[in-house]
């Protein structure tokens, strides 16, 4: 283990009790049974990846801090902390609690790495220039074994056959599909995202 490996490892012996007592707290029992899933499967992908697997527990753990509020309670919070918003956040709020996550997992547990505070951020629409820390909590929500199999199972064949851009690409697709399906309206974060993976994997091969 390298010294980063070992001061993130220790933040996160440190913070996870309290985390932990927070969310049993603060979101429902499914939820907190989603969120410790997505830290198991966030630490094994950092594992297979050679990433920091204590970074991406930490941001795991904290991902869905805000998931239980409101749509007035995010876009009060978003408002007061000045978090940039486009139209479709008015139109569905709870996109929000991504980036409203983010700013506790900061202003509340102490959170300064941006990779930890880029997976919170970036887990249900992802963005541009993600990292791969940033990524792989993208692709640890959407194939955490609570998702529905046709969903999650075809991500989960990309990602051992092709690598995390490719799964996280897909991992986009499955979500824009069903947001189409559904005919609700589509964030342009998601669609920036987008776009920059697929030149990112062109320029690969
Ligand atoms: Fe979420
Ligand atoms: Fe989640």
């Amino acid at each position: 283990m390298n010294t980063n490996n070992q001061k993130s490892k220790k933040q996160l012996d440190q913070l996870k009790p309290k985390i932990i007592f927070w969310l049993k707290n603060n979101v429902t029992q499914k939820r907190f049974n989603h969120i410790s899933r997505v830290a198991k499967v966030a630490k094994k992908y950092a594992k297979k990846l050679k990433l920091d697997p204590s970074k991406a527990e930490l941001s795991a753990w904290l991902h869905d801090c805000a998931k239980e509020m409101t749509n007035n309670q995010l876009l009060r919070f978003a408002k007061t902390k000045r978090i940039k918003m486009d139209e479709v956040d008015f139109i569905n709020p709870h996109v929000l609690h991504a980036r409203v996550g983010a700013v506790i997992a900061k202003e509340k547990f102490g959170i300064k790495d941006p990779d930890v505070l880029g997976g919170i951020r970036c887990h249900t629409l992802a963005e541009p220039k993600m990292s791969k820390l940033v990524m792989l909590l993208y692709l640890a929500d959407s194939t955490e074994p609570g998702r529905e199999s046709r969903f999650a199972e075809p991500v989960r064949k990309t990602f051992k056959k092709f690598g995390l851009e490719e799964a996280v690409l897909h991992a986009i697709d499955v979500k824009l599909k069903e947001v189409i399906e559904k005919e609700k309206v589509i964030h342009p974060f998601t669609i920036q995202a987008r776009n920059w993976l697929i030149e990112k994997i062109r320029l690969k091969k």
